[in-house]
């Protein structure tokens, strides 16, 4: 097994990535299998009344924010919208008393998150805030809160807290559907699910070797795309956003099914795309589409599932195959990111970047987020024009 350097923050802290999902996990499970999420807005009388939720979040928070619909529609079948904090009051927010608003964030301090909290909060919806840091704006803000305990983050660059926010917000979907009577037969087989991602992570982890390879293979090119659909898209997006951010390449996250419909034009041999896909999700069409890639000598990588599922015709079309565990299709996200984290860290170190110094967040000072609540408080939309770095 190849050494890397531990100095990096980055590094270090996706490392921690099993440590923080099981301290995440044993602040929520009760051994008897039952859930320890009931208080305000969880509690029995406010879900009692939800209809529909809103999720927000800014960033990586918004990748997690967007798996949540493929998890609360499935499992408690609420109609879930999903949209980046920056547009919330853009449009006309049809939240009420019916609606669960959960506003997501690691820092709690996202001034447009915060907002989008206030906004929703302000028209009646019963707000939630998903965070890692307990006595923060958004905590304050909110009418309860569910903590990530991903320990303390020292890069601005979310990873940790990240694949905590996800896993919450799976064992959050199962509240909800005990909250309407669902999911009674299937509830100890996804309690364990979710249970055993800890160890998932870590063994995803284990094949950092052949993230390296493919880091190595992928660092002359300045552009790349990352494929994905389903429960995995917002996987593409955060690859996409880690790539740009510590790798300082151009990457595009982009739906699988929607990739014939222009941007394939773009594809030759200097565009390498990486493939997240699952014989049982969308399997067909990447084949027909890696055929193409191939025809247009695009490198090809492929992030899959490994073992007796494993599409074998379609790892035969790549170059390199990164495996994944076997995963119930909602979970695949948060092991499927670890391989995505760490190709970003890889391929930033072999171009002799610092992979802790990546300059490209744009947080909150708490004056602008006092102002944008005074709009909200005065029946404003939510509106920013000035751009302030994060101030702690
Ligand atoms: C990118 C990253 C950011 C943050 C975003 C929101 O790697 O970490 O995109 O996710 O700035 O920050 P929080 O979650 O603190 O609200």
């Amino acid at each position: 097994m190849t050494k890397f350097p531990d100095r990096s923050l980055f590094y270090k802290e996706i490392k921690e990535q099993p440590k923080a999902l099981a301290n995440t996990l044993a602040q929520y499970l009760a051994p008897n299998y039952q859930l320890k999420m009931t208080k305000p807005p969880l509690d029995d009388l406010t879900l009692k009344k939800i209809r529909t939720a809103y999720i927000t979040a800014c960033g990586t928070s918004y990748h997690a924010a967007m798996t949540a619909r493929y998890i609360i529609e499935e499992l408690a079948r609420i109609p879930t919208v999903v949209e980046p904090a920056s547009e919330c009051g853009r449009h006309h927010l049809l939240v009420d008393d019916a609606t669960l608003a959960v506003a997501i964030s690691q820092s709690g301090r996202s001034k447009d998150t915060l907002a989008a909290l206030k906004l929703a909060g302000s028209r009646g919806a019963a707000t939630l805030a998903l965070v890692n840091e307990s006595s923060s704006p958004l905590t304050m803000a909110a009418s309860g809160s569910l903590m990530t305990l991903a320990g303390k983050v020292q890069t601005l660059s979310s990873t940790k807290a990240f694949t905590s926010q996800t896993m919450v917000l799976s064992l959050m979907g199962l509240r909800l559907a005990q909250s309407r009577g669902l999911m009674r037969e299937n509830w100890r087989d996804e309690v364990d699910n979710i249970g055993r991602l800890p160890e998932l992570v870590r063994h995803t982890l284990s094949f950092e070797d052949r993230v390296t390879a493919v880091a190595e293979r992928l660092s002359g090119y300045d552009h790349a795309f990352i494929l994905a659909s389903g429960p995995l898209l917002p996987m593409a997006f955060e690859g996409a956003l880690k790539l740009k951010e510590v790798a300082k390449i151009h990457a595009e996250g982009y739906i699988t099914g929607e990739f014939g419909h222009g941007p394939l034009a773009l594809v030759g041999p200097g565009t390498p795309i990486i493939l997240i896909s699952f014989a049982d999700d969308d399997g067909c069409r990447s084949l027909d589409l890696a055929a193409e890639f191939r025809a247009r000598g695009a490198p090809l990588f492929l992030i899959s599932e490994d073992g007796p599922n494993r599409d074998r015709t379609l790892a035969d079309q790549a170059e390199f195959f990164l495996p994944l565990p076997q995963v119930t299709p909602r979970l695949r996200p948060v092991v499927a990111v670890i391989h995505l984290q760490l190709l970003a860290y890889h391929l930033g170190r072999l171009k002799g970047l610092d992979v802790d110094n990546t300059g490209g967040l744009i947080h909150s000072t708490m004056a602008a987020a006092t102002a944008n609540s005074a709009a909200v408080d005065s029946g404003l939309p939510a509106f920013y024009s000035t751009f302030d770095r994060f101030i702690d």
